[in-house]
């Protein structure tokens, strides 16, 4: 597998990306795939520090411009120290939100337009997408009812946001996925983490096994 291969996983809140991208780590890695599993900053100090700066729950003042171009940032410096340099030397990468979070959230979401943040991310990005992206879609009562159920978890300045903000995110990904429907897959994440997890695998093992480009199919 020379160039590597780029997945990302998205969602709202509480939709059970973790949980997602943790069996895939397993499956992928017992069948012998050299697997790489990060998230947005991913461990990069630089992104990190630039994280810190957008989720301080203190920054209530932060312009949404702020945020997006922040986010930008982080993620270009974590595409370029760690998600490339891992793709070039073969690896499946599985990357905890990406790019359609920027669209979701500050583009939709917040109201910036789907279409200014995608070409700041262009920049960004340099245009590298993913090869795939599964979007965990939960409803927000849903997912808001399993984060509050989960006590180990830290909330963070989003998920403070009220149920109409993440209303807006949910359909700001179904607008996102309409858009890049040769790349996104949309699952019921509304579902016990065994269904989500049988479907994602059997998406994951069509499109990686058969050694198909996902975009393809
Ligand atoms: P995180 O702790 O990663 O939460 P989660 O477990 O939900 O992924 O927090 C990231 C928060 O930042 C989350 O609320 C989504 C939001 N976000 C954006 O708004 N835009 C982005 O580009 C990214 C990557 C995340």
């Amino acid at each position: 597998m020379p160039n590597g291969w780029f997945i990302s996983i998205e969602g709202g809140e509480g939709a059970g990306k973790t949980s997602v991208i943790r069996h895939l780590e397993q499956e992928l890695t017992a069948k012998g795939y050299p697997v790489m599993v990060t998230r947005e900053p991913g461990g990069i100090e630089i992104a990190e520090k630039i994280r810190s700066i957008i989720l301080d729950k203190s920054h209530t003042a932060m312009d949404a411009r702020t945020e997006a171009l922040l986010y930008a940032a982080a993620r270009r410096q974590h595409l370029a120290q760690k998600v490339i340099p891992a793709l070039q030397a073969g690896a499946v990468v599985i990357c905890d939100r990406f790019i359609d979070s920027s669209l979701a959230y500050q583009g939709y979401a917040r109201g910036l337009g789907i279409d200014e943040v995608y070409s700041i991310n262009r920049f960004a990005t340099s245009d590298r997408m993913p090869d795939l992206t599964l979007w965990l879609d939960v409803s927000p009562e849903t997912g808001l009812s399993r984060i509050h159920a989960d006590q180990g978890r830290e909330i963070n300045r989003l998920d403070l946001e009220g149920l109409t903000f993440h209303h807006k995110v949910r359909e700001g990904y179904r607008v996102v996925a309409e858009r890049f429907a040769g790349r996104i897959v949309r699952i019921d994440a509304d579902r016990t983490p065994e269904a989500v997890w049988s479907e994602v695998r059997k998406i994951v093992e069509l499109k990686l096994e058969a050694g198909k480009d996902p975009r393809d199919v």
